[in-house]
């Protein structure tokens, strides 16, 4: 994009139309040219703040960033559109759209000046009769069988279903198109009412068929569309993945076919040269007040130029994921809890400023108390910080952690359930790393915002069986 070609006013500012690449509008906001070019340089969106008077980061906090997929400018050069694929929800109320639940005058005829898509005729018909339902539901009427059906409740409801669904079968068998349409009308209607039982809007269906069409790509954290406080299509993503991750019987896992487990530590090649880490208790232990620590203990974004040492360095690897006992049975016990002392992790670290070591990437190994290089600094550095957007804390950090699943250590033992664990433990491990990390003046700050195509990548993880979970970025205060 040509940026001479964009008029900035006399305040040196641009609206920018932020477009979901599905084509709903997200959000309005203003760039300067530092913030466009920052877009432009990151492939994230960066605006400028009117009133808090600086640039912004969309989605650097919240990690609900907006990856750039096209900029374009209007015919005057005046406003910009920025088409993005959005994470998590754009407003900072939590809807999906900031345009999300705020038409103005909906009953004013002079307000729909713009002709009705044909095929939005469908959606129409079944969002008026959903409102009408929904209205039965918060207001009944005395004599409604909308509300007849209410009163009854959900088996009477998944009854009608069922029989509008079986009476449209016989239509369809017998041929006759006219019985079809009016059996099918029953059904859409009782299927609406349903989707109002569980206070379910149609457009999470629309949105389902939509992602279908899409094969699938659609990305499915959108939270939350339509004129009215929803239950959104994040909650109903939740609602699945609690489902799947149940403990049911019935599945039995590779421990319980007795398939032998995988190795607690991902092996490594026999002529590898290691570094060995000094023993952690090297390390003057400070005398600490907890009370404080909990209390002072707060995300750091900004180091000092100092390197870490590597004693410190052990330290830190050592309360995050020292091994304190080798089982016989092949597990481990470490200085964290784990799911069934899984200990499904793998730590990365990429490594910036750390004393008696260069530069690069390397793997703890935590059986052994050491860390097998694996890149150069420069290498490592070229293949991973793109994967961290732009959070320039990555770049500046003494080291950043990465925790990764190994994740059949964990699957092997707990199936489908594994998806809570190693999310679960992964949280205990970065807590472990902020208080151990705060008794030595170094700064932490958890990183849950990455980008995992990238950085799986980089790390040769097929994001199934391994894959980055976590990571955080340290060095000494400034
Ligand atoms: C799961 C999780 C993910 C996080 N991801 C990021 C991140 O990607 N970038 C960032 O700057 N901070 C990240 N943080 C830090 C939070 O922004 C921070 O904990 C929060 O603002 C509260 O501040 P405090 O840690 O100083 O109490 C993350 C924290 C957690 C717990």
């Amino acid at each position: 994009m040509d940026i001479s070609m964009v008029k900035f006013d006399e305040k040196g500012l641009v609206p920018a139309i932020v477009q979901e690449e599905n084509g709903q509008v997200l959000m309005l906001a203003y760039m300067n040219e530092e913030s466009l070019k920052k877009t432009l340089e990151t492939g994230y969106t960066w605006f400028y703040s009117r009133s808090r008077q600086k640039l912004w980061n969309k989605g650097e906090t919240s990690g609900n960033v907006q990856k750039v997929k096209e900029i374009s400018y209007d015919c005057d050069g005046d406003t910009l559109l920025v088409r993005v694929h959005q994470s998590g929800v754009a407003c900072h109320t939590g809807t999906y759209s900031c345009f999300s639940g705020r038409r103005l005058g909906e009953n004013e005829k002079s307000v729909a000046v713009v002709p009705e898509e044909p095929q939005s005729s469908l959606a129409n018909v079944l969002n008026d009769l959903y409102e009408v339902i929904r209205d039965r539901q918060v207001n009944p009427v005395e004599g409604s069988y909308t509300n007849y059906l209410f009163q009854h409740g959900q088996d009477k409801i998944l009854k009608k279903v069922g029989e509008e669904a079986a009476e449209t079968i016989i239509a369809s068998k017998n041929m006759d198109r006219k019985e079809i349409a009016y059996e099918m009308g029953d059904l859409w209607y009782h299927c609406l009412v349903l989707l109002a039982f569980h206070n379910l809007s149609p457009e999470i269906v629309f949105r389902e068929l939509r992602n279908r069409r899409n094969g699938g790509s659609y990305h499915k954290f959108e939270g939350k569309t339509g004129n009215r406080p929803e239950m959104g299509y994040m909650e109903e993503e939740i609602k699945r993945f609690l489902n799947a991750t149940d403990m049911k019987e019935g599945h039995p896992t590779e421990a319980e076919r007795q398939i032998p487990p995988p190795p607690p530590e991902v092996p490594v090649p026999p002529d590898a040269r290691v570094v060995r880490l000094p023993e952690p208790g090297l390390l003057p232990d400070k005398e600490v007040n907890f009370l404080e620590m909990v209390e002072m203990r707060a995300s750091i974004r900004e180091y000092s130029d100092k390197e870490l040492t590597l004693q410190e360095l052990s330290f830190l690897l050592w309360c995050t994921q020292g091994v304190k006992m080798a089982l016989e049975n092949g597990g481990t016990m470490r200085t964290v809890p784990s799911a069934g002392a899984r200990h499904a992790f793998e730590t990365y670290l990429l490594v910036h400023r750390v004393e008696g070591i260069p530069a690069g990437l390397y793997r703890f190994l935590a059986l052994g108390h050491a860390l097998l290089p694996i890149a150069n600094g420069e290498e490592a550095d070229a293949a991973m910080i793109p994967g961290f957007k732009a959070q320039n804390m990555v770049k500046n950090s003494a080291a950043t952690f990465l925790w990764c699943a190994d994740y059949r250590r964990m699957s092997h033992r707990y199936g489908p359930r594994s998806a809570r664990y190693v999310f679960l433990d992964a949280g205990h491990v970065c807590q472990n790393l902020y208080l151990a990390a705060y008794t030595h003046q170094i700064g932490v700050c958890a990183i849950g915002a990455f980008d995992d195509e990238k950085l799986n990548a980089a790390l040769g993880f097929d994001g199934e069986n391994d894959f980055v979970v976590y990571g955080a970025a340290i060095g000494k205060m400034a």
